[in-house]
């Protein structure tokens, strides 16, 4: 374990904003846990667990707390009866285990390539793109509780998955140690996704999880600017969920005063429908390319919300919250955020003695 004081958290995130943590201890192992616990504890300070930060929105303030920085390596493979399982270290990159599984032509994370971040973070916000969600492939999530001091594995059905939901993202005393994923090594190729469809028209290969996993991560290249020059964390917003009633009325709208043959795009989930933001922001609010201040919406992809290298957290609250007034003013919707606040994420040990 090491340990730093007063680190930027612009250093530690993807949007790049934010003041200094008090602390940020580096996890390389889960035996490590208990003596950084004890380092918080000791202290009478909460703490936050941090992957790489790429779905976190960090306060100008700082965060006068400890930084878990998540880096349990490691990717243990075994066979079972009809799979293969890989049980991954929570530090190790998201995209890293998705080309080991194409190295090994598995199936079952290939659609899901690309996507920044960690091993450990993915069944947080049960991560998902071009028609896969992560909770379909997990098999169990390994855990220690910061509240009794225990190890234990939780069956993927006890895990709380939802859209971009989980209990793990409610329950910030259980620190995400490992995930056991179980991958196929026969599959067929989840292709329905109207970008994916596209790039078969464009003659892209996608027979394979590796050539798979390449075609998501050029798609993904064109809708997200370039982490280097450009602080982002992604979708900043969950796609809205409505009743079929409130659909229908949003739609008739769009056709009567926008698109008299045009439809808005939707997918079913359970009871309701799931309708894209983008093509709220983008086609009923014009909304493409918005810029206020040094934060704007990305021109190829309106729900990635981009910050100039000199943007400030409060700019990006700026920012998100003119957006949620504008969507409800239009349309009524009370939009969510699928970035969170650092603190939403943090755990206090009621026990702890304060600091003096
Ligand atoms: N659209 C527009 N105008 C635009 C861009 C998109 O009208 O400028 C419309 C498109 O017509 C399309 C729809 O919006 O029908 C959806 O766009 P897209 O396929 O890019 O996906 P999304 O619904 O905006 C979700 C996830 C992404 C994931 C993509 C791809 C959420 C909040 N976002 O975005 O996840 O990569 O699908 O599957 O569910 C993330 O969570 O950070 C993330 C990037």
């Amino acid at each position: 374990m090491t340990v730093r004081e007063d680190v930027a958290l612009s250093e530690l995130t993807t949007l790049r904003v934010g003041g200094s943590a008090r602390y940020v201890l580096t996890l390389s192992s889960p035996e490590e846990i208990p003596a950084a616990l004890a380092f918080t504890r000791e202290r009478g300070l909460p703490f936050v667990v941090l992957g790489q930060g790429s779905n976190v929105l960090a306060p100008d303030s700082g965060y006068p707390g400890v930084v878990l920085l998540m880096r349990i390596p490691g990717l243990l493979w075994s066979e079972a009866e009809n799979h293969t399982r890989a049980s991954v270290g929570a530090g190790v990159p998201w995209d890293e285990f998705v080309r080991a599984a194409a190295s090994r032509a598995l199936w079952g994370v290939e659609n899901l390539a690309g996507i920044p971040g960690t091993v450990g973070a993915a069944p947080v916000q049960n991560i998902g793109a071009y028609g896969a969600e992560v909770h379909t492939i997990i098999e169990s999530v390994t855990v220690y509780d910061a509240q009794n001091g225990e190890a234990r594995t939780i069956p993927r059905d006890e895990c709380g998955f939802s859209y971009r939901d989980s209990r793990f993202k409610h329950e910030p005393h259980l620190i995400i140690t490992s995930v056991a994923f179980t991958l196929a090594p026969d599959g067929s190729p989840r292709t329905d996704y109207a970008d994916l469809i596209a790039a078969r028209a464009a003659g892209k290969d996608l027979s394979t999880p590796g050539a798979i996993g390449e075609t998501v991560r050029e798609v993904r290249a064109a809708k997200f600017p370039d982490l280097r020059a450009y602080g982002t964390a992604g979708s900043f917003f969950k796609n809205p969920i409505l009743t079929q009633e409130a659909y229908d009325a949003l739609s008739l709208r769009y056709r009567t005063e926008i698109a008299p043959y045009g439809s808005i795009p939707l997918y079913p989930v359970p009871g309701r429908v799931k309708i894209p933001l983008a093509f709220i922001l983008d086609k009923l609010l014009g909304m493409r390319g918005f810029r206020l201040g040094p934060t704007f919406l990305f021109g190829n992809q309106p729900l990635v919300l981009v910050a100039d290298a000199h943007a400030s957290a409060a700019d990006v609250d700026a920012l998100a919250r003119n957006i949620e007034q504008k969507v409800y003013d239009a349309t009524g919707i009370s939009i969510e955020r699928e970035v969170r606040d650092l603190t939403f994420h943090e755990y206090r040990d009621e026990n702890a003695k304060h600091e003096s």
